[in-house]
């Protein structure tokens, strides 16, 4: 079986850190709420550089610590649900920031799953030989989303980016299980912000319907114990089918990385996964739920700490808006 190595990981963390504290001085809440129901103490915020602009800087974070020149990279995957643009792509926009030339740049958008359906991406198109070094960056600019009055949502997301630089894994194992529930998608959304420059014709009411989106909806909103419920399951479902397909027991497994959503959540996943605490990775005291670049986020953190070994088999498990969810098993 191929599988993938992952060369190098790079993250970029903002430069604001908004505590429980400071979100006192404008919703109702606490430290201890938060903290209790969360375990999130600090979310990082980008007042100063757009997405694109801290997806280039966690780009070039990976491609520093892989030992790669960016004209080597011969495909770029972007996992976002919350570009600067419609249009260009933002992998298009990273292209130019890092100097890299002429390879394809595609964007994908699966919310906090990004990172697991890029990298099967990227494996997929390393099993076929297509193209040999791959750049994926998962990056979030949550904050221009979320609404600050909103006290069920806002303490709970932060900004930030992460990438890895893939190639093919020869002989090395790699397995996962993904999917969607698109009849759940009211849990968890943020409209696009269509501005009301349609004409209007008889006939016509469904695009009217469309382009008068209250205000509210262009914010992130968020049913927080529907998302919740889906996520326990869908975390633990996730990982039960990949080992399975896998033929590997979790005592096999040594790091789980899990989607940062909540502390809550991921121990009450890994209690149904019956997978020892120590195995598994937080970040989410100091980040907040960064998306799509949580799991990136944290390799480039556990392979700085050198705690991440080759040979180890490492789970990602994830879900997010969709409702989507996934999960992979690989060799590092
Ligand atoms: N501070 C203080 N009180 C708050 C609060 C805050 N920040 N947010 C909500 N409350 C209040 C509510 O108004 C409610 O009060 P009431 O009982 O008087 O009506 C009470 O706390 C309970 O609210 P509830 O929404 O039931 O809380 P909860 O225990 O479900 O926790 C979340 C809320 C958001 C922390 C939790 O549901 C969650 O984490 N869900 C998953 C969200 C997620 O992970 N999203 C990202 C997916 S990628």
């Amino acid at each position: 079986m191929n599988g993938i190595t992952i060369l190098g990981a790079g993250g970029y963390n903002p430069s604001f850190a908004m505590t429980n504290e400071m979100l006192t001085e404008f919703i109702d809440t606490s430290d201890e709420w938060i903290s209790s129901r969360t375990g999130i103490k600090t979310r990082l915020m980008s007042p100063d550089k757009a997405n694109y602009q801290m997806a280039a800087e966690a780009a070039k974070a990976a491609l520093k610590s892989a030992g790669k020149t960016a004209e080597e990279i011969d495909f770029i995957i972007v996992s976002t649900c919350s570009p600067d643009f419609y249009y260009p792509n933002m992998a298009c926009l990273v292209q130019k920031q890092i100097g890299a030339t002429g390879c394809p740049c595609i964007d994908i958008n699966t919310a906090c799953t990004g990172f697991i359906n890029a990298l099967d991406i990227a494996r997929n198109y390393l099993a076929t030989g297509d193209y040999k070094t791959i750049l994926i960056v998962s990056s979030e600019r949550l904050s221009s989303h979320v609404d600050y009055n909103d006290r069920g949502s806002c303490i709970l997301f932060g900004d930030g980016a992460g990438a890895v630089v893939v190639e093919k894994g020869e002989d090395k194992p790699y397995y996962s299980i993904l999917g969607a529930e698109g009849d759940m998608f009211e849990a968890l959304y943020c409209k696009a912000n269509y501005k009301p420059n349609f004409p209007k014709f008889d006939g016509n009411e469904v695009f009217n319907e469309l382009i008068d989106t209250p205000e509210k909806e262009c914010y992130l909103q968020m049913d927080g114990k529907a998302v919740y419920k889906f996520a326990v399951d869908a975390m633990a479902n996730a990982v039960d089918k990949v080992l399975q397909k896998s033929g590997l027991t979790i005592d096999d497994i040594d790091l789980v990385v899990p989607h940062q959503a909540n502390i809550r959540i991921i121990q009450s996943a890994l209690k149904k996964m019956k997978v020892a605490d120590e195995k598994v990775f937080t970040n989410l005291e100091n980040h907040g739920n960064t998306s799509s670049a949580c799991i990136p986020v944290g390799l480039s953190e556990l392979m700085e700490s050198g705690r991440l070994k080759r040979g180890m088999k490492i789970c990602l498990v994830g879900f997010g808006a969709g409702l989507t969810y996934g999960a992979c098993i690989f060799e590092y």
